[in-house]
């Protein structure tokens, strides 16, 4: 079985300091990637900063023979995603890969979550990835090459209690790779999501402890590093990964219902278990072939 390597490829790892991304960057230099190692340093809901857990990690990937720099900026200010990219140019001459990775959590019910919790979330899941990528997309482009893996969560896939700002950045995650996606095949950039469960600082209280050795960040790496070399062949894919198992999850629209007559409320009614059917269903590549079944209605 031949090695992955990533000799000659430079990586931008965001949120590296600790757990996931941490991780992500150790294996990445281990197989031969220069990695800028990101980390604002602050506590688990984003309070504070340090450039201590960066320069760790960088003083471990650097003991172990591989080559790395830590940069202590925030990925959800434009001039700090621009400093992040430019830590990789600076001292490596290219971007080829990037892993949005950074993450708080500012978990509240609905009823009491506030705006600042819901904007601080918001802020450095989503615009912090969507900076962090748009600083690094010229590069990219330019050299005809690149790898994106963002970081969403089955949260925001499916929802979960008292996570409205976390779940609404993360599945904005899904619709912003598979745009990235289609606007990057020209150039080889290739942008995939993940949806992981690992036992880290911002998921200790909230997992199993029964699982705890067997949800290691090593279970998630591998699907990000492989989705990061060059030969992954897809694009504008998520994928639920976590204690050995990888799955792929679709956005698949059911077999629906249709009318030519006028639509009524009552219609509406006499039909919901045929509009509500799940099967046969598709998964569309994009919005044509979404499109498809209302065009084969309206041309029937
Ligand atoms: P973690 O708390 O160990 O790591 C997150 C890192 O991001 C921290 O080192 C933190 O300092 C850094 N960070 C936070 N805000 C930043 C900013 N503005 N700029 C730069 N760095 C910043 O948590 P974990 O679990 O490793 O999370 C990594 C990613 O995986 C996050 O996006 C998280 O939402 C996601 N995730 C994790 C799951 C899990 O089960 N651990 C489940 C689903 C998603």
């Amino acid at each position: 079985m031949s090695e992955l390597r990533y000799d000659g490829r430079v990586a931008i790892v965001t949120g590296a300091g600790h757990g996931l991304g941490r991780q992500h960057a150790l294996e990445l230099a281990a197989r031969g990637a220069k990695v800028v190692v990101n980390d604002l340093g602050g506590d688990r809901s984003g309070v504070g900063a340090s450039a201590g857990p960066a320069q760790e990690v960088v003083d471990e990937i650097r003991k172990n023979g591989g080559e790395a720099v830590a940069n202590p900026d925030n990925v959800a200010t434009p001039e700090g995603a621009a400093a992040i990219v430019q830590a990789a140019v600076d001292n490596f001459g290219k971007v080829d890969i990037v892993v949005n990775n950074a993450g708080i959590l500012r978990d509240k019910s609905f009823k009491n979550m506030s705006v600042e919790e819901w904007d601080g979330v918001i802020a450095v899941h989503l615009r912090g990835s969507f900076l962090v990528t748009k600083a690094a997309w010229p590069h990219l482009r330019e050299n005809g090459y690149g790898r994106i893996v963002n970081t969403s969560s089955p949260a925001g896939l499916f929802g979960n209690f008292g996570q409205a700002n976390y779940s609404t950045a993360k599945m904005g995650l899904v619709g912003f790779t598979k745009t990235l996606a289609h606007e990057g095949a020209k150039y080889d950039i290739k942008a995939n999501a993940i949806a992981p469960v690992a036992w880290t600082r911002m998921t200790e209280d909230l997992l199993p402890a029964d699982f705890k050795d067997q949800l290691g960040v090593d279970k998630v790496t591998p699907l990000v590093a492989y989705l990061v070399h060059e030969s992954n062949p897809d694009s504008g894919e998520v994928y639920t990964v976590g204690g050995g198992r990888i799955a792929k999850i679709l956005v698949a629209e059911g077999p629906g219902w249709g009318t030519k007559d006028e639509l009524s409320v009552e219609a509406v009614r006499d039909n919901w278990a045929a509009i509500n059917a799940t099967e046969p269903h598709i998964v569309p590549r994009n919005v044509g072939e979404q499109m498809g079944p209302l065009i084969q209605q309206l041309t029937s």
